[in-house]
């Protein structure tokens, strides 16, 4: 396979949404717990998200002042020495999120330390990309205005090696992987909840595609899901 084996880890409510304010509520806190240990059991190579969960969980909404950089000379992929361990991988395609250095920092093992990765489309400013070569953080271009999730993928293996990759949302992420059909397993840990109208789906604008059921187990009132693709 010329791209990492992809999982999709997420924690949903009972009627199958990913996001909201049953995330939040105590019920939901156990499967949380278990989530991000499952996460850890994986000993995947890195987890990938989405901008908006990206600026949720590490950023905080935080943006670099971009007149303090210069355009890049190039839009090419820029590597960087020393890289391996286990990654971030951002999906960014204008090019906004604000890291304020080349790793994260979180109070879960899981993630703490994860090397970060920019992916980008050509609509980036020039001058992120600067900023972006200042904290040392690699970044790949996937796409002209949208992101090419396979080339993405494609990239993340060849140079970075990474064979395993957990993907960890928010649901419009997803929905774009599922769209290409690059999603391998799902791995759902499903909370004692339901969540409300507006709360979004595990794939956006996802299409039909089946399943089948590997592993069910159960902690502290959650039920962990296990499928691979047919
Ligand atoms: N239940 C769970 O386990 C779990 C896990 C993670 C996150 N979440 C929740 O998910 C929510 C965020 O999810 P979300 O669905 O709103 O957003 P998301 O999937 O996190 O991010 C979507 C954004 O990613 C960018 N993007 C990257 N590649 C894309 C592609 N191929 N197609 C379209 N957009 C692409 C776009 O950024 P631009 O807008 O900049 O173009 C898009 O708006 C948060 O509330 C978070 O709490 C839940």
């Amino acid at each position: 396979m010329n791209r990492p084996y992809v999982i999709c880890h997420m924690t949903t409510s009972l009627d199958g949404k990913v996001t909201g304010r049953f995330l939040n509520t105590p019920v939901c806190e156990k499967a949380a717990d278990y989530y991000y240990r499952l996460h850890r059991d994986f000993k995947a190579d890195g987890f990938a998200c989405g901008r908006i969960t990206m600026e949720g969980s590490f950023t905080g909404g935080w943006y670099p002042d971009l007149n303090e950089y210069i355009p890049a000379f190039s839009p090419m992929d820029f590597l960087v020495d020393d890289l391996g361990g286990f990654y971030a991988v951002a999906f960014d395609p204008r090019g906004v999120l604000g890291w304020k250095s080349n790793t994260i920092t979180d109070e879960d093992p899981g993630y703490d330390g994860a090397r970060i990765i920019e992916v980008l489309t050509h609509r980036v400013d020039r001058r992120y990309l600067h900023y972006l070569q200042t904290l040392e953080i690699p970044y790949i271009f996937a796409g002209d205005t949208e992101i090419d999730v396979e080339e993405a993928l494609f990239k993340l293996k060849a140079y970075f090696g990474i064979q395993k990759l957990l993907l960890e949302g928010g649901s419009i992420l997803n929905g774009a992987f599922q769209r290409e059909r690059v999603i391998d397993e799902l791995s759902l840990v499903v909370a004692p909840m339901a969540a409300e109208a507006e709360d979004k789906p595990l794939f956006m604008d996802g299409q039909l595609e089946a399943y089948s059921l590997e592993d069910v187990q159960y902690q502290s009132g959650s039920l962990w899901l296990n499928y691979k693709k047919r």
